[in-house]
């Protein structure tokens, strides 16, 4: 009995979660889902992906020279506390199944803007136009989001970390409702990308967060403020009484 309580309940969990992913991450075109292709075993934090870009495909990749893939597997694995698995699709006939409130795998990394385009950049860069149909509409994919895993206006929700090895590419951070049809679209993806605007990453978003510096500032000040304040009112009310006192207790003592 207690042998069965001692098997941590994360890593049940985690296994899963990651299992169920995995499948329904494999879909085929009619919607059955598709067992298979999800091999590798995963260490600790691991993140890794076995998906795969064609060549022609790395203006996607981040600042770290990472692909989309793999930016993905980081992305949605952020809001997974074990790590996490992106498998390669199958073929032109499957997708990443969109995020299903009812299996877990609808996080607000998975319904967030950069979460949804790292993936349909992933699909699609796998064999390029002949993999169109497996970009999902941003529409269909938030389907299962909650308001409250929705991100807007922010691409990636500001109280999940961007890990530290990995950076999120600039055409990612595109609100996908401005996206053609509002669907993924390589070719607008790939002008922006020509901007060369600066990924996103953990360190750039709290540089420009002077919002939160400000609040700290406001904190640190009001607290200041109040132990001054104390100590004031501690010197005012302590001066008469050891004034007061003063005499006596020298008449103790002396
Ligand atoms: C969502 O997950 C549940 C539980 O695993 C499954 O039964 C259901 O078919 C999934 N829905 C979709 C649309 O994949
Ligand atoms: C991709 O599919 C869309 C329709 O879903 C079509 O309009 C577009 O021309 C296709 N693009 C390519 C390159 O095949
Ligand atoms: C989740 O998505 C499926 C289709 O993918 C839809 O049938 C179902 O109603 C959605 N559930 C919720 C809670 O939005
Ligand atoms: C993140 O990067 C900083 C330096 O840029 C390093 O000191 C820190 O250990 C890193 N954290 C992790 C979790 O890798």
């Amino acid at each position: 009995m207690w042998q069965r309580k001692s098997m941590p309940l994360k890593t049940t969990l985690f296994i899963t979660s990651l299992h169920a992913f995995g499948s329904l991450a494999l879909e085929d075109g009619m919607g059955l889902p598709v067992i298979g292709g999800l091999t590798s075993k995963l260490r600790g934090r691991a993140v890794q992906t076995e998906a795969v870009c064609i060549t022609g495909f790395s203006w996607m990749n981040n600042g770290l020279g990472q692909s989309p893939c793999l930016s993905a597997a980081f992305a949605l694995g952020a809001c997974m506390n074990d790590g996490f698995d992106l498998p390669a699709l199958i073929d032109a006939q499957h997708h990443y199944s969109a995020p299903n409130s009812t299996d877990g795998t609808a996080t607000e990394c998975s319904c967030s803007w950069a979460g949804y385009n790292l993936l349909q950049a992933c699909a699609y860069c796998q064999g390029g136009p002949l993999y169109n149909a497996s970009i999902f509409s941003w529409m269909a994919w938030q389907q299962n989001c909650s308001s409250s895993l929705l991100t807007d206006p922010n691409p990636f929700p500001l109280n999940i970390v961007i890990p530290n090895d990995t950076a999120i590419a600039s055409w990612a951070t595109t609100n996908p409702n401005t996206w053609p049809n509002q669907k993924f679209d390589p070719t607008t993806a790939q002008t922006i990308a020509q901007e060369n605007l600066p990924d996103l990453t953990q360190h750039s978003r709290d540089s420009s967060n002077p919002k939160s510096k400000s609040h700290l500032g406001a904190i640190v000040g009001a607290v200041a403020g109040v132990i001054a304040l104390l100590i004031a009112v501690a010197i005012l009310v302590w001066r008469p009484i050891y004034r007061k006192r003063l005499p006596e207790e020298l008449a103790v003592l002396v």
